[in-house]
């Protein structure tokens, strides 16, 4: 029988092919397909399968035992810290904070007694003990390793005795000596991460895994790894800003919508307890084009700055540029805004931008987003003691959203004076009113309009 010895992966999807092609046809993704040695067959089975000891539904159900680590900020994330027996893998760009954000936060668990041990594949010991003495943690007892031996770094896994936790930076860099592929391929960094990840949920430590994302914002090659962890974090932010974001996209033990915000320093991550100071920061007020959002974060409420700003297109078509907000929302928010409202705005560029980075999901930015291109329009400020939150639907109704209340809250603790809402939130009023806010509500966006040009 004629043996196959290559075969072509797809370092995105994981997809194996016979032959290789330019277009992954798993995924669609260009470029992504890669020679690999193919890998050994499994050969006849050792032994027979075991019969499983079947279990009920209401068994015992423990919440898993979770440890703190310290930085309240990464627990949130986390649902509460990490998880005993669990993999988390950690992705982001290159440069973002990854190694500074475990290497304190495994710091920290050290001091508190634990046992942890940190791997880097990436840099040298020393290197890591140069930014130990940068942040201060030199003295935290934990225990250091420099390699991208995946069968050594499982070695020692296995004979730790009590290890509460091991980061692995990066999983990219790891490497098994019986897998011919290269490092970094998609074949080793399964294998190894299932290797890791298997001694992790056999020994009830937490595994946390480092991984880079490409360009396109994947985690690069191991979109297979995506499935193999208990839960993804993506640490997110541009370099031009001091802050970072820490985004839970999957968590097997808890929420995916929280975040959590640092701020880079000269001495490391610091938490950002209050993350609306620091977006409204910079914040002007009296600006035409400028409005703020009460939005919300998971469980928390965080008011962000909605920048707007129209310039004449003598012809050829206009263009629609949006930074941190969802360019097909904006399309429609311009058609409704046209075709409702009366609002001039064909022939206009529009530019719109959340201020500090940060990308907001929620349709409840549709009025902020809609008070910000009207003020733009008209030339007039909004309000600059007001925040807007309520979704607009197609008929140009605002349309009430989740949470009223804390949205209020944080406004009235950050000195705002005044809301403009969807109609109808009573009970979103009351807590206005206890707040010492005004309301303002708005049952339909052209009411939003007036405001501004009457
Ligand atoms: P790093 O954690 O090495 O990023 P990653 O592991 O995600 O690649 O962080 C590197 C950047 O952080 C680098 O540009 C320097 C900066 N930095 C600080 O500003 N302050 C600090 O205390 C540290 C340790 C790093
Ligand atoms: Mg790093």
């Amino acid at each position: 029988m004629a043996k196959n010895t290559t075969r072509f992966v797809c370092q995105a999807c994981g997809a194996v092919s016979a032959k290789w092609a330019g277009r992954c046809e798993v995924c669609a993704e260009w470029n992504t397909i890669a020679e690999e040695p193919a890998e050994s067959r499994p050969g006849p089975a050792a032994r027979p399968g075991r019969k499983l000891a079947l279990e009920t539904l209401a068994g015992s159900a423990d919440p898993p035992p979770r440890l703190l680590t310290g930085i309240g900020e990464l627990d949130r994330v986390l649902g509460g810290g990490l998880v005993a027996a669990s993999a988390v893998l950690v992705g982001g760009d290159p440069g973002i904070g990854k190694s500074t954000l475990l290497l304190q936060a495994a710091a920290s668990l050290a001091r508190a007694g634990k046992k942890v041990l940190y791997v880097s594949g990436e840099e040298a010991a020393e290197q890591i003990r140069m930014r130990a003495r940068r942040l201060g943690l030199a003295d935290a007892p934990l225990s250091l390793a420099a390699s991208i031996n995946a069968r050594d770094i499982a070695a020692v896994l296995e004979s730790e005795r009590d290890l509460s936790m091991a980061v692995i930076d990066s999983i990219q860099t790891m490497w098994l000596d019986n897998i011919e592929s290269a490092p970094g391929t998609v074949t080793q960094v399964r294998a190894s991460a299932f290797e890791l990840i298997r001694i992790a949920k056999q020994r009830g430590f937490s595994l946390v895994l480092v991984g880079h994302v490409t360009k396109e914002g994947t985690l690069a090659g191991p979109r297979v790894l995506e499935h193999m962890v208990d839960s993804v974090l993506h640490f997110e932010g541009d370099r031009g800003h001091q802050f970072r974001i820490l985004r839970g996209t999957k968590n097997r033990f808890g929420a995916t919508d929280e975040i959590g915000v640092f701020e880079m320093t000269d001495r490391g991550l610091t938490e950002v307890l209050n993350p609306s100071a620091l977006f409204l920061a910079e914040r002007r007020g009296h600006i035409a084009g400028s409005a703020v959002f009460a939005g919300l974060e998971g469980s928390r409420p965080v008011l962000l700055e909605i920048q707007a700003l129209l310039s004449a297109n003598p012809g050829g078509s206009p263009r629609r540029s949006v930074v941190g907000w969802d360019g097909s929302r904006l399309a429609m928010l311009l058609a409704v805004l046209e075709a409702r409202c009366d609002l001039k705005l064909a022939g206009l560029d529009v530019y719109l931008n959340v201020a500090g980075g940060l990308r907001i999901s929620e349709p409840a930015a549709d009025l902020a987003v809609a008070a910000a291109l009207t003020s733009a329009a008209t030339g007039k400020p909004t309000d600059a003691g007001a925040v807007y939150f309520g979704e607009v639907g197609l008929s140009g109704e605002v349309r009430q959203v989740a949470q009223a209340e804390a949205r209020l809250k944080e406004a009235a603790k950050l000195g705002f004076e005044r809301a403009v809402l969807p109609r109808r939130v009573a009970r979103g009023n009351r807590a206005a009113v206890a707040e010492g806010l005004t309301v303002n509500e708005v049952g339909h966006l052209a009411d939003l309009v007036q405001q501004f040009t009457k």
